[in-house]
């Protein structure tokens, strides 16, 4: 047994970070039955559900999309809004009576959730059906655990830095696109932010070993990486080895991929070096997601945000000026305590300069532990919700303005699953992550095609797959 502790999660030292390689546990000890596994939260949680659906199927387990018929349930959870929260513990008690009409079910609950001490203590007192209890830092224990079951709970958290693990396993949800990790944790301690608490310390992988993964996927046939970290702009500053983001972006660009990716940047050490590589080489995306999070410096003064309005947009016509095409989208968030009308329509206004292809927004969300949850707070809920009603009202008309900009123009899609639209249809996203929705283009699945766009709404394109005849 081993308990999380929100001081311990806190804590950054000079530790070295270790690097470790997982042994993969294989074993047919669970051949011929089923797992079911759900995510929730951001796409490193998705990629490290990716690492979960290997080591189960490493252990003989094959997938299933309905869990009534699982012999095991993993939920691999979010801790950044207490709605993710929610419905974690709605889905337990939708699944409470499997484990009674089965007792031989395996519950495992994992991921950001459980490196939160209340959650850890809630599982162990009023959920007591869930069997293992598995944090971020130690997913790859999960096989071993799943191998020691017994209908004793277990579990297994840890308040740590964190290590870097390599020779990990990924069954990866598409043959086209795929995630890569970069870097791991944050240091921003952002004042409402839990990542910082429930995923260590700022530590990259080795450039050598991201690059050797960007290649393996290349001879694989992938045509898209998404070079993944919770700062991608900080890649590099923990390993002082003199290399960083930009010289990464430039060297999985020269691996030949033909489309890089990378989330999240965050707006403060956002170097020119990075905007120039971007801007130089084809293969790197013109998409850039930069969360604002407020339009008032007071506000991110209080944010911990390290940057006010004046330089975000600065850094915005920066980027705009120099990478032309690119699109950019943000994360906003209203209702921070005691933001105030002005606050908000400060926010507003930076919204009405910037633009946005898009942007998630998000009513504060108090965290426990974090310094931002101590703040008495005056506004009440009603007043935030008609904040982030007025606020998405406009992000969506810039988006739909986004999109319209594209009606009639050629681009370049890369087509990657059926389209929601028809079963004549694919989907797939433009260089700059816009969906497309597209006719004609059935047996191009997994290629870059060029698609004429004939329609543009708030959140998609439609299009056609235009056919280029040489005379
Ligand atoms: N409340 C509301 N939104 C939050 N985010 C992070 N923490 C909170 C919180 N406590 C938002 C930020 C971040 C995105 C991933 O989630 O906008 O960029
Ligand atoms: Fe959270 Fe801030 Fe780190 Fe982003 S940069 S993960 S918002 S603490």
């Amino acid at each position: 047994m081993n308990y999380p502790n929100l001081k311990d999660a806190k804590i950054r030292s000079d530790k070295e970070v270790e690097t470790i390689m997982v042994s993969n546990i294989k074993s047919d000890v669970f051949k011929d039955k089923k797992f079911y596994i759900r995510t929730y939260g951001c796409q490193m949680n998705v990629h490290d559900s990716e690492e979960i659906k290997a080591i189960l199927t490493n252990l003989g387990f094959t997938e299933t999309s309905n869990y009534e018929e699982a012999d095991l349930i993993a939920i691999n959870t979010c801790a950044i809004r207490e709605n993710a929260h929610d419905k974690v513990f709605g889905f337990l008690g939708r699944i409470k009576h499997l484990k009674r009409e089965n007792p031989n079910l395996i519950v495992c609950v994992g991921g950001c959730m459980p490196e939160l001490e209340s959650v850890t203590n809630m599982l162990k007192e009023k959920y007591p059906f869930v069997n293992i209890v598995f944090g971020t830092h130690n997913i790859n224990d999960l096989g071993q655990m799943i191998l020691d079951y017994t209908d004793k709970q277990d579990i297994e958290v840890y308040s740590i830095e964190g290590d870097i693990y390599e020779n990990i396993e990924y069954n990866r949800d598409s043959k086209y696109t795929a995630w890569v990790n970069i870097m791991y944790g944050c240091d921003k301690f952002c004042t409402y932010c839990i990542v910082p608490f429930t995923r260590g310390k700022e530590r990259s992988r080795r450039m050598e070993d991201i690059i050797n993964e960007v290649k393996e996927l290349k001879n694989a046939g992938y045509k898209e990486v998404t070079l993944l970290g919770q700062n991608v702009n900080a890649y590099g500053k923990d390993l002082k080895l003199n290399y960083n983001f930009a010289n990464l972006l430039e060297n999985v660009a020269k691996t030949g991929i033909a489309r890089i990716r990378f989330v999240t940047s965050h707006p403060w050490d956002f170097t020119n070096e990075m905007i120039n590589t971007i801007a130089r080489y084809s293969n790197i995306m013109p998409h850039i997601h930069l969360p604002l999070q407020s339009g008032s410096s007071k506000i991110l003064r209080l944010m911990g945000r390290r940057y006010t309005k004046e330089e975000y947009l600065a850094l915005y016509h920066r980027i705009k000026t120099c990478i032309p095409r690119a699109s950019i989208t943000t994360d906003i968030i209203v209702g921070f305590p005691n933001e105030s009308d002005e606050d908000f329509r400060e926010t507003l206004r930076v919204v009405n300069e910037c633009q946005f292809d898009g942007a998630f927004t998000f009513i504060y969300s108090p965290r426990e532990g974090t310094p931002a949850a101590r703040i008495k707070d005056t506004i009440p809920l009603e007043v935030k919700e008609k904040r982030l009603q007025e606020l998405n009202e406009l992000v969506n008309d810039y988006s739909l303005k986004a999109n319209q900009k594209y009606l009639g123009k050629i681009v370049k899609v890369l087509v990657i699953d059926k389209s929601e639209k028809g079963e004549d249809k694919v989907c797939g996203y433009t260089e700059t992550m816009k969906l497309v929705n597209i006719e004609g283009a059935v047996e191009d699945m997994g290629k870059i095609i060029d698609v004429e766009i004939t329609d543009a709404k708030s959140f998609s394109l439609d299009g056609k797959k235009v056919v280029f005849v040489n005379n």
